[in-house]
């Protein structure tokens, strides 16, 4: 059945970059899309549009902004609940908070209620598309998606690898590790919406043994993900040089594991050097820029323009638990901050690429989600630019459309996202 929905309409085509390319952009003031059997038909003009679509029901969004769904390139699940805790650094969070409320997981009802209440987050958020850390336990997967299967969401997710340096009762082993994931891509990758990733936590809790079952399972399924960390934290980076004395670099671990690949995606990737850039943006890598995680960590600046310039895809990642927010709006106002820092523009424009089409061109995506293009899944995200107050002043006096987004995503919350629609369905929140 066709449906079409009125309102400002705003999506990127191509990456506009730090100078705003006006012809990334396409935008209709007064818009109309139109959706069939959750796939978009077609965004544009509503005085175009409308002369054709006699007999569609028309919902209409006055003074609201449609955007595509948003998409997170890293997040972990079964840390929600230590979001905001304070005061450690990598090392020693992921010892007194992530790993305490992982061990958790090993009851797979918990895992389930976790995985509901989360997911029902992300809608809250905008969120419609998620590549997600579980935990060791197999059933995390399972349980993370099948919420996900339940609420008809395009999302990516794995067990996660570890066989050393972590708790005992948190480490699977190489056989089992590998055996696991064969087992949960079979049952959920491709299966709906959905998609599996090999997830080894990263180079510090994988043994070589691991990392090769890792890399033997990346190369047999070419078209699974592949989801990790890399140069996070400077202890991080020194304690993998001393575990791989033979390596070049912490992503010389992975490559020599075959884990660097088209559909590898590495959270964080803040301590590289442009060979790395440039071996990453060859070996058809991707990066989650996480900048709330970064800055609550202290691990350090992420630098997007040399991402850039080596050609390397980068999306957005909130990397909840160690992020401060499931909001991409909020994750993006951060990383506009953290970029200002460093001297580098991140215009409102760029900003909704990195949490859109960007993202899609991360996650290798981009022909399923990420803009309204003819075909793409009906995913999208209605922005209330007065969702409080404050916004409503802020952006009641916005010139530009430009003005608009940017005042929305420095100010927004979930009270900016009036409705999020997953494959033209509205979610109807609990
Ligand atoms: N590196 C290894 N594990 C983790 C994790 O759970 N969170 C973050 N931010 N970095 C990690
Ligand atoms: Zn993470």
């Amino acid at each position: 059945m066709r449906e079409a929905f009125r309102a400002t309409i705003l999506h990127c085509l191509a990456d506009p970059g730090e100078g705003a390319e006006a012809s990334a952009i396409q935008q209709f003031d007064d818009g109309l899309l139109l959706i069939e059997d959750g796939t978009v038909i077609e965004a544009g003009d509503a005085a175009t549009l409308l002369p054709q679509c006699e007999d569609v029901p028309v919902t209409e969004f006055p003074g609201k902004i449609i955007v595509p769904g948003f998409i997170d390139c890293h997040v972990h699940f079964p840390q929600l609940d230590i979001i905001a805790s304070h005061g450690k650094q990598l090392l020693d969070w992921l010892n007194r908070y992530a790993y305490p409320v992982e061990a958790q997981f090993a009851d797979a009802a918990h895992a389930h209620e976790v995985a509901g209440v989360f997911l029902d987050e992300l809608l809250r958020n905008g969120t419609t598309t998620a590549l997600v850390f579980g935990t060791v336990h197999a059933h995390s997967a399972d349980a993370i998606l099948a919420a996900a299967q339940s609420r008809g969401m395009r999302l990516i997710a794995g067990k996660v690898l570890m066989d050393r340096m972590c708790p005992d009762e948190l480490q699977d082993d190489p056989a089992s590790a590998y055996a696991d994931s064969k087992t949960l891509i079979e049952r959920w990758h491709g299966k709906d919406r959905l998609g599996y990733a090999i997830t080894p936590r990263f180079a510090l809790t994988s043994s070589e043994e691991q990392l090769a079952a890792a890399g033997r399972l990346a190369s047999e399924y070419p078209d699974v993900w592949v989801h990790t960390h890399l140069a996070e934290s400077t202890a991080e980076v020194e304690e993998v040089a001393r575990q791989f004395p033979d390596s070049r670099s912490y992503l010389d671990v992975y490559d020599h594991f075959g884990l660097l690949r088209e559909r590898s995606v590495f959270a964080h990737c803040l301590h590289l050097d442009d060979e790395d850039r440039h071996r990453m943006a060859d070996g058809g890598g991707a990066v989650a820029f996480c900048p709330t995680s970064n800055l609550f960590l202290g691990s350090g600046l992420f630098d997007l323009r040399a991402m850039r310039s080596a050609n390397v895809r980068c999306g957005l990642g909130t990397d909840v638990g160690g992020g401060t927010s499931l909001s991409m709006l909020r994750t993006a106002s951060e990383a506009y901050k953290v970029l200002h820092l460093q001297g580098q523009a991140l215009p409102a424009m760029s900003a909704l690429y990195l949490v859109t089409l960007g993202a899609a061109e991360a996650l290798c995506l981009d022909d399923k989600v990420g803009n309204f293009e003819h075909g793409k899944d009906a995913d999208f995200v209605v922005l209330d630019p007065a969702g409080s107050p404050i916004s409503a002043r802020r952006t009641g006096v916005a010139t530009s459309i430009d003005e608009k987004l940017f005042a929305i995503t420095m100010l927004a919350d979930d009270r900016h996202i009036a409705a999020t629609y997953v494959a033209g369905q509205r979610y109807e929140f609990k």
